[in-house]
């Protein structure tokens, strides 16, 4: 990875305000390697505490709006305009917000699940499409240098034909009511006014669907699925199984879950094919074990000379120097600037600015909520009574 010798790309940011979670994320992934500078935003649903913010992160107070819509008339005025915004908002604002940037003109970095609604996702895609404007959807995990790495071992038919794919995302931190106890993040959460119909599943069991169609490049055929609610009083799924039935053949199981104790932020992909299998994790997201069919099983890590240019591109230290969550999310940043770059100089992205999440991404994750929620109510007949219990 070479240190990026061009001026920043000017970026706003909706959402992210003071005690919100992804918008740091995402301010420092944006500078991390200097790809964005912040410098414009509506950070929060309160207007005064998003311009208090504001000042905290060294925006100039002419350029801290009051909402998204104030943003995008004074910046549209601005010879120096923000050339992206990122919205870090609640699930049910990311419609209208992007719709509005993109409609201004403006490249979009989302965050998932792209909308509330299927037809919501369809019409922002068809958006950009009929814009020509970029999107960005943050599916952080397919930042890892290493799940380009499988990505790429996939794609020279390292595994054979895949047969098996496993992919889970336990979290504990809302196995209890807090929701009820005044946490705001798992208030929206739990919302289906704010959230979507998904719980569980379109909170984190889409980051897990991304992941696995992402590195095994296998396309969905069918999904049959079971959603539960193990907190008293909650409305959306917090928990999910969902089989998976791949075209060509292969099947999967994805597990998404808030409840599981004991479970920080283990995202975890197997996949198993016929001449090999793939194994990560994101609580050691250096590592990826690879077990061949013929020979031993191998540790691949990153930061090695004989790793893909995919991998490389993503990597910053040499092995034993960790990488991790933030790196990762900053490679997806650097991706949606060369991708934009790109497309404005009319030529294909460099290794960067290939292989990362766009508004279609965010669209098949909106249409796996959706369906998954379908299967889970309508399906009654796939539990069966063994007959000797
Ligand atoms: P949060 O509740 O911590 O923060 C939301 C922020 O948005 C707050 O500052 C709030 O004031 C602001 N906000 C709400 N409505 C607004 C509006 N209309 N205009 C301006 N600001 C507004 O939420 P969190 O956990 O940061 O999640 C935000 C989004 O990021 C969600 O869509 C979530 O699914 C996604 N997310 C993605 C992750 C990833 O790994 N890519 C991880 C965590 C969240």
């Amino acid at each position: 990875m070479s240190v990026n010798q061009i001026r920043p790309l000017r970026l706003g940011m909706v959402g992210g305000g003071e005690g919100a979670y992804i918008g740091n994320i995402h301010r420092i992934a944006a500078r991390l390697d200097g790809a964005f500078q912040l410098v414009a935003g509506a950070f929060d649903v309160d207007a005064a505490r998003g311009h208090r913010f504001a000042v905290t992160q060294g925006i100039d107070p002419v350029r801290s709006y009051d909402d998204y819509q104030v943003m995008i008339a004074a910046e549209n005025a601005r010879e120096d305009r923000i050339e992206a915004v990122a919205i870090c908002t609640p699930n049910h604002t990311h419609f209208p917000i992007a719709k509005a940037f993109l409609e201004a003109g403006y490249d979009v970095i989302c965050e998932k699940p792209l909308t509330t609604t299927l037809k919501d996702a369809i019409e922002l895609e068809r958006l950009v499409e009929a814009t020509g404007r970029f999107m960005g959807v943050t599916y952080t995990y397919s930042g890892y240098p290493m799940i380009h790495e499988a990505r790429e071992m996939v794609a020279a038919d390292q595994l054979g034909k895949i047969r098996v794919v496993q992919v889970e995302y336990p979290l504990e931190w809302m196995a209890t009511a807090i929701e009820a106890q005044g946490n705001a993040q798992a208030a929206w959460r739990t919302d289906p006014k704010k959230s979507g119909r998904g719980g569980s599943i379109g909170d984190i069991g889409t980051h897990a669907y991304h992941l696995a169609g992402f590195v095994t490049g296998l396309k969905l055929e069918a999904l049959s699925a079971d959603l539960a609610r193990f907190v008293d009083g909650r409305l959306l799924d917090d928990n999910a199984h969902v089989l998976l039935s791949y075209v060509g053949g292969a099947r999967g199981l994805l597990w998404s879950s808030q409840v599981s104790l004991g479970c920080s932020n283990g995202i975890r992909l197997r996949v198993f094919g016929e001449k090999g299998g793939l194994a990560w994790f994101q609580e050691q997201p250096n590592e990826l074990t690879f077990a061949p069919l013929l020979g031993r099983t191998e540790i691949i890590k990153r930061g090695g000379d004989d790793l893909s240019a995919a991998a490389k591109a993503r990597t910053r230290t040499p092995p034993g120097h960790p990488e991790g969550y933030l790196e990762a999310f900053a490679n997806l940043y650097l991706g949606f600037a060369e991708a934009i770059r790109a497309h404005r100089e009319g030529r294909r992205p460099t290794a960067i600015g290939q292989h990362i999440p766009t508004a279609y991404d965010g669209l098949k994750g909106v249409a796996f909520v959706e369906a998954v929620v379908d299967s889970a109510e309508i399906d009654e007949r796939r539990w069966l009574t063994p007959y000797a219990v």
